[in-house]
């Protein structure tokens, strides 16, 4: 009978430095205090949780990753295209994940019940986009640049034009979400998200990069975003 030989790989994912991580509470930030339990464990996954309910990308409805209008109506902004890499500790690409992105429309406003600001929808912004990652690991979202928003009960905080991310890794319980900021904002000196990182390196990691106006599309600012999902050099999460 051959012997089977179980092949132990080392630990290799470094712990987090907190300095690259948002505290749980933001000064200023009253929603995270209502949100955030008195007293918290983390209790590490295991192997029931990440065998898990998986497959949410079969699952779920693909939305697509242009969500610059609806069919031939362009929804209203500045169309932009955002490329996003999804990489692991090491770079490489991270394939078969979910990711999910939502943002304001270009007047600020959310397509969402929730959001009940005095900005206009915009009837041919969508709002949210739900693609997989193929090999690559890469995903070219074709959207609208969003609009700051004041955030309520804040004492007119703004927050700076900003894209949600949420990536799935194969169970449900592992999720990453993060935020994603746009380069030579105004507002992201005065936001209070931005600013809970306390690493400036951790913190210029959730800006993008913005392309020289020479390449990509005609009709389109391109911008270069990358996402670690864990490792040392993890991207923050953000709420
Ligand atoms: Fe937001």
């Amino acid at each position: 009978m051959t012997e089977v030989q179980v092949v132990r790989l080392p630990h290799i994912v470094e712990p987090l430095d907190p300095a690259t991580q948002p505290p749980r509470v933001i000064p200023g930030y009253v929603q995270t205090g209502w949100r955030t339990p008195e007293k918290l464990w983390r209790r590490p996954l295991t192997r029931s949780e990440f065998t898990g309910p998986s497959g949410q990308g079969r699952r779920l409805a693909q939305l697509g990753a242009d969500i610059a209008g609806r069919g031939e109506r362009q929804a209203l902004g500045q169309l932009i295209h955002v490329r996003l890499a999804l990489v692991d500790e090491d770079g490489s690409p991270v394939t078969g994940a979910m990711v999910e992105m939502w943002q304001a429309n270009a007047a600020g406003r959310y397509a969402h019940p929730n959001d009940t600001e005095h900005a206009p929808l915009d009837p041919n912004f969508p709002g949210a986009a739900r693609v997989v990652t193929d090999e690559s690991g890469r995903i070219e979202f074709r959207t609208i640049k969003p609009g700051g928003y004041p955030v309520p009960d804040s004492r007119r905080w703004w927050r700076p034009p900003h894209l949600h991310f949420s990536v799935w890794g194969r169970s449900f319980l592992s999720r990453m979400v993060t935020q994603m900021f746009f380069p030579g904002e105004p507002l992201n000196a005065q936001d209070r998200i931005l600013l809970s990182v306390a690493s400036s390196d951790a913190r210029e990691a959730l800006v993008a990069r913005a392309l020289p106006t020479t390449e990509g599309p005609d009709d389109a600012l391109v911008y270069e975003h990358r996402i670690v999902v864990r490792g040392r050099r993890a991207t923050a999460e953000l709420d």
